[in-house]
């Protein structure tokens, strides 16, 4: 398409190269990011994910090389070849990627589809042509990660994608090719390398992981500019960092989103609401949210409340808080079309809802019935949207939960000619469809930082790169189906790997009736997915953790404790997101990305660096194989000692989720607590296990901004087993309270423990020694 290369001349960053049939360019954003632009649609960058680009200043050659023009920076060297064809190779002229240089050319379909069809069986098109095709070789065993929320497993290798935000009811399978989110990046390991690749176009996009040839994976799109990013690195750690340094990372949340959160469709009337906050307190089960459905609000008209259901809303908030439960509600993006409503009335007279191609406001219908869409693709109806989160804050919510935000239409699906503002460029649906729910997300996002000055709490269900800058996900409406439970393992292991550390899926299914079992073994998964919400639908089973019987009841009790104890581990992980872009639930190929054999495991997870779980994930299943990786990790309830590098056998009866600890690990905890802010906490308790190994651990306001002032308090923890174990504490910085003392549970034999040259005295317990001391700097010595 772009023929012969004619000319390219160098401005600042960029190389601008003429092409026989158009234009391109590469630019340098710094020795490890290189953008792929050809302004097709737009002369510049348009995006909505990368808000800051920051180029950096940084040296680099262009050589003409005869049949192709050289250009190094100091790790990468990108070759441009006619056809705008682009390889990469790393800084020893190793290849990393290349533009495959033949034709697309898929495998047969054989035989006439029709008959098939007419059974109801969905057949495949044939070869499509994108406007934009982007086609790479395949060197041999290339795994693909990422492309956010998708079905299927782990490894997206051989499979084929779209990126059109979708709200099918449907059960999720393999066969789905898209589901709520685009997220259009992804990671490339072969065995001596990792890349990524972010393609920033929001028009309905494709990629397909060599599934219709395995001579080459390709990603495209119906419109838009070719704008893509290659991202080199060493590890996956670095890709992720690189690319969230792009995106942007998630921002570190108010500690109580962290705690456990039920929610069902719906909890109204208000007394229901009680009901469900006294059932926590009663059967002593930590809770910090309860979320209200589409029911608390009048006709679902959003900002509004059913006053028959809540007589007085605010009242009602106040002493829920007060016993330490929070409420989300929901907020979707329908308007009510409906004289009067102050909503409805005041986007028409401002113009703040799309149109159609006459400019006459676009009617749908959702929950309310006939409704208008707000233009989120607007300035002016963002802000707007930020100020009606207001009505929500006065009335004491305290996060906000945006759903059918694709947006979802129940009239057919909104029409490619629906138009948008879209800050000024005028755009149809097709540009502005996977960036609806982002926009939507951002808007609440700013109103609520506005209004109440902490961090916001937004749940979306619609996403697009870069959302983790604004808002938590969740995977949208799973089913009560083991084969759920099981693919959300590697789908919220790949929405990690696109950069969305805080995400969950609706513990126990949403739509089908749970068993006590399934949803037994689901908690166990969510006590260790940074959203921890129990969510169900309309109708169908009680799905509390009382719902069951005595014994599903304690096995949700003992999760969502050890959860609760495990708070300060999963704020620091936040924290750490916050400057790393690595997310809270891990695939083990992240940190042992030189291991083949955990290139494909879907039902195992690494809980940030120290904690590893391997669910059970079938029903009627009381035992699983566990891969342990390199190093040695201690089984969390025994304390028995495994050297890695090889696969076991755990027994799992229903109330044991198989969970190891690294060896050389500080993990620190909390005490028990009903809700997160009940307890002043004034005695860390640091969970060790011996070996050699660091750990920060910060603390702060839980809540507001300061910590960006510097209000926190950041520990540092070392650990070293000579013949002694030596453990070092330090304070790093020292701008919130500290805590009094510190508890230690050392997980190992001791015979004398000292602090500095004080001799301190401890018990032993089952698997080890307990002792305190003041937590203040100083040197443990255990011998
Ligand atoms: C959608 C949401 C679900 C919610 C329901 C009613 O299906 O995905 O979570 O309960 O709408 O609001």
């Amino acid at each position: 398409m772009f023929g012969k290369i004619i000319k390219r001349n160098i401005e600042g960053s960029k190389v601008f190269f003429k092409f026989e049939n158009g234009e391109g360019r590469i630019e340098v954003i710094n020795p490890f990011i290189i953008n792929i632009f050809s302004g097709l649609k737009y002369d510049d960058h348009y995006s909505r994910a990368i808000e800051d680009l920051k180029v950096e200043n940084c040296d680099f050659t262009v050589q003409n090389k005869g049949n192709y023009i050289k250009i190094k920076t100091d790790e990468l060297e990108v070759r441009v070849y006619d056809e705008f064809k682009v390889d990469f190779y790393d800084k020893n002229g190793k290849v990393l990627c290349e533009d495959y240089k033949g034709e697309r050319d898929p495998f047969i379909r054989r035989g006439n589809g029709s008959i098939a069809e007419g059974e109801g069986h969905a057949v495949e098109a044939n070869k499509e042509k994108h406007k934009i095709e982007v086609v790479k070789k395949i060197f041999g065993d290339e795994k693909f990660y990422g492309l956010g929320d998708k079905t299927g497993h782990l490894n997206k290798r051989g499979y084929g994608y779209e990126m059109w935000n979708t709200d099918d009811p449907s059960p999720h399978v393999e066969s789905h090719k898209s589901l709520y989110k685009s997220i259009p990046f992804f990671i490339t390991l072969r065995e001596d390398c990792v890349f990524g690749m972010f393609f920033d176009n929001t028009f309905k996009s494709y990629f397909d992981m060599a599934k219709e040839n395995s001579n080459y994976y390709y990603f495209g799109a119906d419109d838009g500019n070719l704008d893509y990013y290659f991202i080199g690195g060493n590890n996956i750690c670095d890709i992720l960092r690189r690319y969230t340094d792009l995106t942007g990372r998630t921002p570190l949340p108010q500690l109580w989103t962290l705690g456990y959160q039920q929610s069902r469709w719906s909890y109204a009337p208000e007394t229901r609401v009680r009901e469900i906050a006294k059932n926590f307190r009663e059967n002593d089960i930590p809770c910090d949210v309860i979320h209200l459905d589409i029911d608390y609000m009048d006709n679902y008209k959003v900002f509004t409340w059913d006053n028959e259901k809540f007589k007085d809303e605010k009242k009602a908030l106040k002493e829920l808080k007060e016993d330490g439960f929070k409420i989300v509600t929901i907020i979707d993006p329908g308007v009510k079309k409906e004289k009067n409503y102050n909503i409805y009335e005041e986007g028409l007279k401002n113009g703040y809802f799309a149109t159609d191609k006459d400019g006459v406001t676009y009617v749908n219908k959702v929950w309310p019935g006939d409704s208008v869409f707000p233009d989120f693709s607007e300035e002016a109806t963002r802000k707007w949207w930020g100020e009606n989160q207001k009505i929500m804050l006065d009335a004491g919510v305290s996060g906000i939960w945006n759903d059918m935000n694709e947006p979802a239409s129940f009239n057919g699906p909104l029409p490619d000619d629906v138009q948008f503002k879209n800050d000024g460029r005028n755009s149809d649906h097709t540009e502005i469809h996977n960036i609806y729910g982002h926009l939507m997300a951002k808007a609440t996002f700013e109103g609520i930082k506005k209004h109440s000055g902490k961090r916001p709490y937004i749940i979306t269900r619609a996403a697009y790169a870069g959302i983790q800058k604004y808002s938590t996900v969740w995977t949208g409406d799973n089913q009560s189906f083991w084969e759920h439970l099981r693919m959300s393992v590697p789908m919220l292991l790949n929405l990690g790997m696109s950069g969305m550390s805080f995400c969950g899926t609706d513990v126990g299914g949403f739509s089908f009736d749970c068993t006590a079992e399934l949803l037994s073994r689901w908690v166990q998964v969510g006590t260790f997915t940074p959203l921890f919400r129990n969510h169900s639908c309309i109708r169908t089973r009680d799905q509390e953790p009382w719902a069951f019987n005595g014994e599903t009841l304690n096995i949700n009790r003992k999760y969502i404790k050890l959860r609760y104890k495990l708070l300060p581990y999963l704020y620091d992980l936040m924290w750490k997101g916050e400057n790393t872009g690595l997310p809270v639930m891990r695939p083990l190929v992240l940190h042992y990305s030189n291991d083949k054999n955990v290139y494909e495991i879907n039902d195992q997870f690494l809980f940030g660096e120290n904690i590893m779980v391997a669910p059970i994930l079938e029903q009627g299943k009381t035992y699983r194989s566990v891969y342990i990786p390199e190093g040695t990790w201690i089984d969390y309830w025994t304390k028995e000692k495994i050297e890695g590098g090889k696969t076991i056998l755990k027994n799992a009866p229903l109330d044991t989720c198989p969970i190891y600890i690294k060896a050389g690990s500080i993990i620190p905890n909390y005490p028990e607590q009903n809700y997160i802010g009940e307890k002043e906490i004034k005695e860390l308790t640091l969970d060790i296990y011996s070996g050699n190994g660091e750990y920060e651990h910060y603390i702060d306001d839980g809540e507001s901004f300061k910590y960006r002032d510097g209000e926190y308090t950041l520990y540092k923890f070392s650990i070293e087993a000579k013949e002694e174990t030596i453990i070092n504490v330090r304070k790093v910085n020292e701008g919130f309270k500290v805590y009094k003392s510190l508890k230690v549970v050392y997980n190992d034999n001791a015979k004398e423990v000292y602090f500095g040259n004080n001799k301190i005295e401890f018990v032993e317990n089952n698997n080890g020694i307990e002792f305190n001391i003041p937590a203040e700097e100083g040197t443990i010595v255990i011998k």
